[in-house]
């Protein structure tokens, strides 16, 4: 068996691979509000983002690692291309953290070596130890991926594998790319991995896999069984394509069927001890957190966080529930932080008060952030009876997705009805303080705001998404409105809720604006389709900050 942990360590890619899901791009304080809590879910290691992609991306992987890399925090880990830039600028990203791992990955598939890597298997052969070795010579902790292994001939993969270990790689990461394999091809694609590669046993075997099958988190499942024991996964399952691995389906699924995992990590059947050291309450809160900042729906029946993942709408459900949970129930709800009895807050509520539950959230507010947020907070009671997270949330992703933005919604105002035609004046303020309006007139109110906006902002974009949803019952709920917007094929989201849904509309309108503006300025590289340089061994610069 492979270097064991002893148990099954969470790899968490939320913020690298997840950012990659079309739309999700995330800001600096958003992806250091998602690291927080990560580290606080108890993951064994993060996966800050792709250092090389852009300043901004080094930027948030240093932040990350300074503020979250702590001694007993989570190893901070950064991806890298099999190239020296790559490498010396992620284990200059990663510096500040007590534990650090670099990241590098070369594909290992003939289809990617003829079609994208253009390069021979001798080749291949010959980069990733030197590569490693490059890794190695920077930081101690080294994870090496055969890109496109699910398709790869095992042969030459297991070639490779061996030079990465010999070459000081200390995790090998075995890839589902394209979410091809099944439960048993994947789990034999391990166990063969487990028994012939000579010097396996120096390394620790980890698994990533998509989610184009729906298959993920049921190959992992059954690579813990042949001996993996790291699995990369995200937050809500998000990331390329149809995503990565859900790390609450996967801990979950190694929590409530412990008594049959165990035997396979060697332990006794009854062993109470868990399998990973996710603390499984912070759960719901993190997936709140993640869907709010990158503005991506959970779907209703999602398992373990969707909305009715614990409902039970059939009268028979719900009578065996109430004589006994067991009936219909494998899980209790409390066990992923979810309570009935979650206390309210309203207009008499203090500053402390409201800053303490933000803090339950995941959102660490201070000085004018905690500010702004309390006098939203007031604003909303003097409006609302009661104020539960879900509007708290709201509150702080919004204003969260505010700061570093290009523009401000300064004000909107709408005439509609029907006798009227609708018609919208915004106005914005940029970020040197000015101020600028327009009018416009559309097939309905948020119709005009938008073209309003457009005229003021005047960069080409397609309206793809646009949904309205009330963040919580009643009268006089708050509507959360996401919208989308595509320039390029790339995609932009935003979102936003207030207790006026054109102007939430207008203010989700703005902030897919904004990531659009500095999206466009940052353009980051994107790890697997960006071609590798002639020479991987080219002492590429790190990016300039
Ligand atoms: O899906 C994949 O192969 C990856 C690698 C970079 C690990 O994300
Ligand atoms: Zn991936």
């Amino acid at each position: 068996m492979a270097r064991d942990p002893g148990r099954v360590l969470i790899f968490d890619t939320t913020l690298r691979d997840g950012e990659q899901s079309p739309g999700a791009s995330l800001n600096l304080d958003e992806k250091l509000a998602i690291a927080q809590q990560l580290a606080r879910l108890g993951v064994d290691i993060i996966e800050a983002g792709f250092p090389f992609a852009s300043p901004g991306d080094f930027e948030a992987v240093q932040r990350i690692a300074a503020a979250v890399g702590t001694d007993d925090g989570p190893v901070i880990c950064g991806l890298a291309r099999a190239t020296k830039g790559d490498i010396k600028a992620c284990a200059d990203a990663v510096a500040p953290a007590a534990r650090r791992r670099i990241h590098t990955f070369l594909a290992t598939s003939d289809i990617h070596l003829e079609h994208k890597l253009r390069k021979s298997r001798a080749e291949v052969l010959k980069i990733v130890p030197e590569m490693v070795a490059y890794a190695r010579s920077l930081v101690e902790d080294v994870e090496f991926s055969c890109e496109d292994a699910g398709r790869s001939d095992p042969e030459f993969m297991h070639q490779v594998i061996q030079a990465a270990i010999a070459a000081g790689a200390t995790t090998i990461n075995i890839p589902d790319t394209v979410g091809y394999t099944t439960p048993g091809e994947f789990g034999a694609l391990i166990a063969d991995i487990n028994s012939q590669v000579p010097n396996i046993e120096q390394a620790v075997i980890s698994v990533h896999g998509h989610n184009d099958l729906g298959l993920a988190v049921a190959n992992f499942l059954e690579a813990v069984k042949c001996g993996a024991r790291q699995l990369e996964c995200t937050i809500n399952g998000i990331g390329e394509r149809a995503g990565n691995a859900s790390l609450e389906e996967l801990v979950m699924a190694l929590h409530v069927r412990r008594s049959y995992f165990n035997p396979f990590l060697g332990r006794a059947e009854g062993s109470s001890e868990p399998l990973t050291a996710i603390r499984t309450e912070e759960i719901y809160k993190s997936s709140r957190l993640v869907s709010n900042l990158t503005g991506m729906a959970v779907q209703p029946n999602k398992a373990i966080v969707g909305a009715n993942a614990f409902a039970h709408e059939s009268g028979i459900h719900q009578d065996g529930v109430l004589k006994n949970r067991l009936t219909y129930e494998i899980i209790d709800a409390r066990t992923i932080g979810l309570s009935d009895n979650r206390i309210s807050l309203g207009k008499l509520s203090g500053r402390s008060a409201v800053r303490a539950r933000l803090e339950e959230l995941g959102y660490q507010l201070q000085g004018d952030d905690l500010n702004d947020a309390f006098a939203r907070f007031k604003e909303l009671a003097d409006r609302k009876r009661e104020i539960t997270d879900r509007d708290l949330e709201a509150i702080v992703s919004d204003h969260t997705q505010q700061l570093e933005a290009h523009y401000q919604l300064a004000g909107v105002q709408v005439s509609c009805g029907s006798e009227l035609r609708p018609t919208a004046t915004v106005t914005l303020r940029t970020a040197a303080g000015e101020e600028c309006s327009q009018a416009a007139i559309g097939t309905g109110p948020v119709d005009a705001v938008c073209q309003a906006l457009n005229r003021l902002v005047m960069v080409p974009n397609e309206l793809v998404e646009f949904s309205v949803k009330s963040v919580t019952e009643g009268i006089d709920a708050m509507g959360e409105v996401t919208i989308r917007l595509r320039q390029d094929g790339r995609l932009y989201s935003g979102h936003a809720a207030d207790t006026d849904v054109v102007v939430a509309a207008a203010q989700a309108f703005v902030n897919a604006l904004n990531r659009l503006v500095s999206g466009q300025q940052r353009l980051p590289l994107h790890p697997q389709q960006a071609p590798l340089p002639a020479t991987s061994s080219e002492p590429l610069e790190a990016p300039a900050l």
